[in-house]
């Protein structure tokens, strides 16, 4: 079965104060590490804003990416060949994200699941707030964080998107659908980079693997 990837790099990074996917991280830019990542791919697509010209390690097509990150994801899945059985998602800023990862999310798929995540245990204590005041504590036994790369029956993910809906990440629409997503074992090194301070956290988690 055919596995092709699509990293999505068409972000503005607000928080961060700059598109952080295109800056350097311990000698390589963020994306470059990103597309690294799923380099086991039988093809891989990159969504990059409008105005970007693509320099990175060869690739088998870019796409210009949308407003939203699941507008993005969809501008992917146009390049992708309908003969890609499995189609696996990765943020440009999880520049972090271990080879293995992706072997874990693909084989999660071909085993049967619908889509499958890296998923990490939280340590901090999780709260629902509504105007500054606690409504609940979740329990965290039962919780984790979602990374990428997730990696998703190719037909399951494409009718997901189909509604052209928004979310944070492409297992939450396979969710909605109704489809089975498993959680494989995520890293906690493969954050994402959001704030201007992950970057110099990146670089040191680099400089210690
Ligand atoms: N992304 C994208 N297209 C968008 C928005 C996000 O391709 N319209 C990508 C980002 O480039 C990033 C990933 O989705 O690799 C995760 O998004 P996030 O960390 O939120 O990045 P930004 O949207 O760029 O940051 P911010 O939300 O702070 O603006
Ligand atoms: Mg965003």
């Amino acid at each position: 079965m055919k596995v092709w990837a699509i990293v999505v790099a068409a972000g503005r990074g607000e928080r961060f104060g700059a598109p952080k996917q295109f800056l350097e991280l311990a000698g390589r830019r963020v994306v470059d590490r990103a597309v690294d990542a799923v380099a086991a791919a039988d093809g891989i697509v990159v969504a990059l804003p409008d105005e970007v010209s693509w320099d990175g390690p060869e690739v088998a097509a870019t796409v210009v990416g949308g407003a939203t990150r699941s507008e993005s994801v969809r501008a992917g899945l146009e390049a992708c060949p309908a003969d890609a059985g499995i189609l696996v998602v990765h943020d440009a800023a999880r520049a972090l994200a271990p080879p293995r990862l992706f072997d874990r999310v693909v084989a999660a798929v071909v085993a049967g699941a619908d889509g499958a995540v890296p998923g990490v245990v939280l340590s901090d204590t999780v709260k629902r707030v509504a105007g500054g005041v606690v409504t609940e504590t979740l329990d965290r036994a039962d919780l984790v964080a979602s990374q990428t790369p997730q990696a998703f029956r190719a037909p399951v993910l494409r009718a997901a998107h189909a509604p052209e809906p928004g979310a944070t990440d492409d297992a939450a629409l396979v969710e909605a659908a109704g489809g089975t997503i498993m959680v494989v074992q995520g890293d906690p090194v493969n954050m994402k980079l959001t704030t201007e301070s992950d970057l110099a956290v990146a670089g040191a988690l680099l400089r210690l693997r």
